[in-house]
């Protein structure tokens, strides 16, 4: 059994998230979700529209999503990947080199990013409607 991880907001849940997910899942048997919680964010200064629990719903109902867990710090990683065997943590290519530290542990995996849309773009556009 191989374990995949991976990390984000996942707020108004789009087609590059179900992109990263789909192509995360194929380096192994099972993903697992790290979700920021709404106070992490806020430490990010990211709000999200989505509270942590509809976000949580969301990635839970995709059926290459294994596990889905809350992230509430840059620092627990390596507990993580420790406690639940992660073989390899698969980011978008925003993150690029940023998890490098971790390769000791386990394999780290940048993927392109879904052109063209995002969590912010999905904002701006509600917004300038308004
Ligand atoms: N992601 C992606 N392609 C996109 C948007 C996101 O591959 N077009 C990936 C990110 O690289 C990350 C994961 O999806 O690994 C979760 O990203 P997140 O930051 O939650 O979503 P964004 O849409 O990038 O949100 P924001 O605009 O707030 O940065």
């Amino acid at each position: 059994m191989t374990t995949v991880i991976t990390y984000g907001t996942f707020d108004l849940f789009h087609f590059g998230h179900l992109e990263l997910l789909k192509r995360a899942a194929a380096y192994g048997d099972r993903l697992i979700v790290v979700l920021s919680t709404d106070e992490f964010n806020l430490q990010k200064n990211k709000i999200s529209r989505q509270p942590y629990d509809l976000r949580k719903q969301n990635l839970e109902c995709i059926k290459f999503v294994s596990l889905v867990i809350p992230e509430n710090n840059w620092e627990q990683k390596e507990n993580d990947i420790k406690t639940h065997h992660v073989n390899t943590l698969v980011m978008g290519d925003d993150w690029n080199g940023k998890f490098d530290y971790l390769m000791p542990l386990c394999k780290v995996i940048y993927l392109p990013r879904t052109p063209g849309i995002s969590s912010s773009i999905l904002k701006e556009i509600e917004n300038n409607k308004s």
